[in-house]
C-alpha cells in the first residue's frame, strides 16, 4: 500500500485526536507535538473518565466484600480482566493475571516459573534487542541458579535471523523470551516462528508484548506462546497497572509470586493453601480503578480497530523514513524490514540529549538516551539516540514539525 492510500484508509484523524484532551495543550508556547509514545502515551477521555467514574460511582474493595459498593467494584474489575482476555485471543480469563505493567510479568515468571523449572547449567535464550526489563529479571534466575544466559546478536540493521535463534537453542534451553517489538529500533521479531522454534525443542516461550499490543494485533493463540506480558501505559490505559498472559496449565503449576491476601484458600500457622488461578498471583489489595481504566483503554483501541492503528502508523513510520533519510547528517539506528513504531537516529556531531532539548523548546516531545536497552547501545557503538516514536493519533504534519525541528537543531550546532 502507498503511503497515498494508507493516508485514504485512516481514520478521522482529527476527531480521534479530540479524544485525548492533553494533544491541546501546549509546550514552550507552542502546540504539543507528542513523539515519545514508545515511553508512555496519552490517555483518552473515555480511560481518564473510567478511572475516575471508578471513585466516584463503584469504589471498595474487589473480591472482599457482600457489600453493594464491592460487589459493583468487582464485577468491573473482572469485567476488565475479561475484554484483556478477549484482547489477547486467551482461551480464558484465568489465563490473565494482572501486574503493574510488562516488568513486573517478566519478573512474575522469573521468580515463579523459572525458580521451579530452572536448573544449573540450564539456558535461557534471549536476543540483543532486549530492553531491561527482559534482560535483568533472567540474570537474577541465572546468577541464583547457575543457569546461563544466553543472547543471540543482531545485525546492523536490527534484526536477528531465525537460524541464529535455532542455532542457539540447545538442550538445555529452557526459556526463549523475546520483544515482539524492540523499544529502542523497532525491529519487529517473528516471534510467531520463534515460538514454534523454542517448542520444537522442549522449551518455552516469553512474549514482551509491550511495544507490540498497542500497535499490531497481538493474540496469544496464534503466536502459540506459553507467556506474554504488556503494559497498560504504553497502550492509552493508566500507569502501574498492566498483564502477564500464561497458559493456564503453567500458572497451575507454578508457585505464588508473592504472600498475602486475596491469594489463599485457607490460612493455619500450619499452612497455608493458595487460591485459584490467577488469583494465586494476585496478593493484596490492587490497582482497581486502574485495572478497570485499562480495559476502557483496550476497548478505545478494539473500536478503533487494530488495523486501522496499524496502517496509519506504518504509513506515519515510511513517512518519517522517507523525510529523515534526506537530512545530511542523519543516521538511522534500527533499519530492519519488519519495523513499527519508533525512528531512532543520531546527528552528526550533537548529543542525542541536546536534539531533545532543542525539540523540546518547540514543542516536540522525544526521547533520548539508552532506552533502557543499553546493549543496543553498545552493539551499535554510540552511547545514546534521539527516538521519535509515533501513536495512532499523531499525523503528517506533526512529522514535518519534527523534521523542521531537527533541521533547527543542526543549524545551532553548526
Ligand atoms: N520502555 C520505555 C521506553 O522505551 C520506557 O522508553
Amino acid at each position: 500500500m502507498s503511503t497515498a492510500e494508507r493516508r485514504e484508509h485512516a481514520y478521522d484523524l482529527a476527531r480521534v485526536r479530540s479524544d485525548f484532551p492533553i494533544l491541546a495543550r501546549s509546550v514552550h508556547d507552542k502546540p504539543l507535538v507528542y513523539l515519545d509514545n514508545a515511553a508512555s502515551s496519552q490517555k483518552p477521555r473515555a480511560v481518564i473518565d473510567a478511572e475516575s467514574r471508578v471513585y466516584e460511582e463503584c469504589y471498595a474493595n474487589v473480591h472482599r466484600g457482600v457489600h453493594e459498593l464491592s460487589m459493583k467494584a468487582t464485577d468491573a474489575y473482572e469485567g476488565a480482566r475479561a475484554v484483556i482476555q478477549r484482547f489477547l485471543g486467551a482461551a480464558s480469563s484465568e489465563e490473565i493475571v494482572y501486574t503493574r505493567g510488562t516488568t513486573e510479568a517478566v519478573n512474575l515468571v522469573a521468580s515463579t516459573w523459572g525458580r521451579k523449572n530452572v536448573g544449573a547449567g540450564d539456558e535461557i535464550l534471549i536476543t540483543g534487542l532486549e530492553h531491561h526489563s527482559n534482560i535483568v529479571p533472567w540474570q537474577l534466575l541465572c546468577e541464583e541458579k547457575g543457569a546461563q544466559l544466553r543472547v543471540v546478536p543482531i545485525s546492523d540493521a536490527g534484526e536477528v535471523a531465525l537460524e541464529a535463534i535455532e542455532k542457539a537453542i540447545t538442550p538445555r534451553t529452557r526459556l526463549v523470551s523475546v520483544a515482539h517489538v524492540s523499544n529502542a529500533l523497532g525491529t519487529v521479531l517473528p516471534v510467531k516462528r520463534i515460538a514454534a522454534l523454542a517448542h520444537a525443542h522442549g522449551a518455552l516461550m516469553f512474549v514482551d508484548a509491550a511495544q507490540s499490543v498497542p500497535r499490531m494485533t497481538v493474540d496469544v493463540r496464534d503466536l502459540d506462546c506459553d507467556f506474554l506480558g504488556f503494559s497498560g501505559h504504553k497502550a492509552y490505559g493508566p500507569t502501574g497497572i498492566g498483564a502477564l498472559y500464561a497458559r493456564a496449565e503453567h500458572l497451575k503449576a507454578m508457585p505464588p509470586y508473592q504472600g498475602g491476601g486475596d491469594m489463599i484458600l485457607s490460612v493455619t500457622f500450619e499452612k497455608t493453601t493458595y487460591n485459584d488461578i490467577p488469583y494465586k498471583f494476585e496478593a493484596g489489595t490492587p490497582n482497581i480503578a486502574g485495572a478497570i481504566a485499562l480495559g476502557a483503554a483496550l476497548d478505545y483501541l478494539t473500536h478503533l480497530g487494530l488495523d486501522r492503528i496499524a496502517a496509519h502508523e506504518d504509513a506515519l513510520l515510511a513517512y518519517a523514513t522517507e523525510q529523515a533519510s534526506k537530512i545530511e547528517g542523519l543516521t538511522l539506528v534500527g533499519t530492519a524490514r519488519e519495523k513499527v513504531g519508533v525512528l531512532s537516529f543520531t546527528l552528526e556531531g550533537i548529543h542525542p540529549h541536546d536534539i531533545g532539548t532543542v525539540l523540546d523548546y518547540e514543542g516536540i516531545a522525544i526521547r533520548t538516551g539508552h532506552h533502557c536497552a543499553q546493549p543496543v547501545m553498545d552493539r551499535f557503538g554510540i552511547p545514546a539516540t534521539a527516538r521519535a516514536s509515533f501513536g495512532l493519533y499523531n499525523t503528517f504534519e506533526e512529522i514535518d514539525a519534527l523534521v523542521a525541528g531537527i533541521r533547527k537543531v543542526q543549524e545551532m550546532f553548526a
